[in-house]
């Protein structure tokens, strides 16, 4: 199954992250809620996920599900009503939920750095886009402007930006949608940062400028050890770039496991129909899809979120609500698939 998918992976870079050993991001046991008069609304439930040194961990799941709200809070950049209610993320060790404003804004960029889902939200419009950048490399470190800029056009013209000099001068609103994102994209790596969390980073891209943002990140995982949380619906993107796969769903995650394993045999039910449902398919061959829609939150089942769409439901599923259990494969399921199914 999803055997396509996986023509073009890269073994070598793979095995080579799996070896590394340390943990650079650990989400664990975090809770996210939606705070209001009448009490929270449970958003994000009991995430627990590790992103170590130099590894590419792909976040999938289907819209909803959770996935921009676990990276933002990563950040500390929740949006307002919506907070942490449990649990933690710790960057090289050290807790990043409850630090001060001023602490928190000296690690965005270096030490952890996210490309937004929206381009918009993370550009001023009132700033010409080279003097944007610039100012972020001299906020960090100690340069002069003249190489600021010199560092800023190098990372412009490697994002696929044309005349890279000249468009320093453009306002965000001159660029068209794939190259403001670019230019989000340069913004978000030119400090080089320790941990990078990649929200749905080449949505508005061709295929082309697609693939040279894919070689620019797996060359500065190469290059500097950088470690990614890389969230997209584009599963045949992540089955080549990611070392790992986590897959959320309705508020948590239900499965994690290596990219070559999860493609050729995922072990929840949820994770097979999303697959299935990214398949392309011959001419005029039926679509696969999973029926139903994601359960909103407030509104999640009791025992199993999934069960209401599930084809292997049971009577267990309906009961308690199921943990993650294994070990280097790990699902959240009582009845899961095995390589055979
Ligand atoms: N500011 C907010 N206030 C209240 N609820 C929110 C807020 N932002 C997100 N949510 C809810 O939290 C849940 C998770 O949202 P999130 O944006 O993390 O999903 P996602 O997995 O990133 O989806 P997509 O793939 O569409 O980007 C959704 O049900 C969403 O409606
Ligand atoms: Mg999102």
């Amino acid at each position: 199954m999803g055997a396509e998918i996986l023509m073009n992976a890269p073994g070598g870079e793979r095995a080579e992250a799996v070896a590394s050993g340390g943990t650079a991001l650990s989400i664990a046991n975090l809770s996210i809620a939606q705070r209001g008069r009448r009490g929270d609304k449970s958003l994000v439930t009991h995430i627990d996920l590790e992103v170590g040194d130099g590894e590419i961990v792909g976040l999938v799941g289907e819209s909803g599900s959770g996935k921009s709200l676990t990276a933002l809070a990563c950040m500390g950049l929740l949006p307002r009503s919506v907070a942490v209610t449990g649990g933690d993320v710790c960057l090289d060790g050290r807790s990043l939920v409850g630090l001060e404003p001023k602490a928190l804004r000296q690690l965005r960029g270096a030490s952890i750095s996210m490309i937004f889902q929206d381009p918009l939200s993370s550009l001023d419009p009132c700033a010409r886009i080279g003097a944007q950048i610039i100012e972020t490399i001299r906020s960090h470190r100690d340069v002069s402007v003249a190489e600021a800029r010199r560092e800023a056009i190098e990372l412009l013209d490697r994002v696929g930006i044309p005349n890279a000099a000249r468009r320093m001068r453009a306002y965000p609103h001159e660029f068209s949608g794939g190259m403001r994102q670019r230019v989000m994209i340069a913004g978000a790596l030119v400090l080089k940062p320790r941990v990078l969390l990649a929200d749905e980073p080449t949505t508005a891209l061709d295929v082309t400028t697609q693939a040279g943002i894919v070689e620019l990140v797996r060359d500065l995982r190469r290059e500097l050890r950088m470690s990614v949380l890389w969230i997209s619906h584009d599963l045949a993107l992540v089955s080549q770039i990611a070392d790992r796969v986590a897959v959320m769903y309705a508020g948590e995650i239900v499965e994690v496991a290596d990219a070559a394993a999860l493609f050729r045999a995922a072990r929840h039910p949820y994770t097979r129909g999303l697959i299935n449902s990214g398949r392309i398919r011959p001419y005029g061959e039926r679509f696969s899809y999973i029926p139903g829609s994601i359960a909103e939150p407030g509104f999640w089942p009791s025992g199993c979120r999934f069960a209401p769409r599930c084809d292997r439901v049971q009577d267990a599923c309906l009961g308690e609500h199921p943990s993650l259990a294994g070990e280097a494969r790990v699902v959240r399921c009582v009845n899961p698939m095995d390589d055979e199914q």
